[in-house]
């Protein structure tokens, strides 16, 4: 039999499926309005920018949820880096390598008071502590161009903030892939996304 522990609270779960769906959303908005053709667009452009803006709107929103969350309650303890840390991301990097192949146990067993493994912390800090914020960030600052400031750095201050939110969606794209592939490493191939519903994560 399989232990269950509890990792994922009502509000965690809430936010984390909202923000997957705005998010891919986003991205094929995005893609459709940067790369087709406008003669035969994957969305149709209106359509694109109409809901590439609501969605991007309603993360900026889902993503002030998440943070003022993870403030007020003890999720946010797993969001802060620990000393020796790069050790322990070199640990795990040779589990994920050679030792899971081996049928070793992980060198990080997931409990309450650490969920993640060095690797998902770190990717999980980058991901929510800098990339989101600065793709939102950038995003409300390509809906308002009236409030950048053009005095500083010129008629470029449209286009550099353009240039950090292409790359900011680019690296959230490739995060997702890399993402869900990791989700697949559980107890079952299945069981890491069953624990985003039901809150409880299976133990092997
Ligand atoms: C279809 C898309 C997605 C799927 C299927 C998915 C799946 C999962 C699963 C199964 C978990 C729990 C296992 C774990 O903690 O590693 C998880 C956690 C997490 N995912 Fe995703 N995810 C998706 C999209 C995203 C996106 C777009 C982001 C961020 C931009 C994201 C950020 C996170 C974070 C931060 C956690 C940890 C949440 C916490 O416990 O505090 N995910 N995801």
């Amino acid at each position: 039999m399989s232990e269950k522990i509890y990792l994922y609270p009502v509000w965690v779960r809430f936010w984390h499926w909202s923000n997957a769906i705005l998010c891919l959303l986003l991205i094929f908005t995005g893609i459709s309005m940067q790369y087709s053709d406008p003669a035969y667009p994957m969305i149709r452009f209106d359509w694109a920018v109409y809901l590439h803006d609501i969605a991007g709107i309603l993360l900026a929103v889902s993503y002030l949820g998440f943070f003022i969350g993870n403030v007020l309650t003890p999720n946010g303890k797993h969001y802060i880096f620990r000393k020796g840390i790069v050790n322990n991301l070199i640990k795990q990097a040779k589990y994920y390598s050679f030792g899971i192949f081996k049928g070793e146990k992980p060198p990080f067993p997931i409990t309450e008071e650490s969920k993640f493994n060095p690797l998902q912390k770190f990717s999980y800090i980058v991901i929510m502590h800098l990339t989101i914020p600065l793709v939102a960030l950038s995003g409300l600052m390509l809906f308002f161009p009236e409030l950048m400031i053009f005095e500083i750095f010129g008629s470029k201050a449209l286009h550099i903030t353009d240039i950090i939110h292409v790359i900011m969606g680019f690296f959230i794209s490739v995060f997702l892939i890399v993402h869900i592939y990791f989700c697949t490493i559980g107890c079952t191939p299945t069981s890491n996304f069953k624990s985003m519903f039901t809150g409880f994560h299976e133990k092997h």
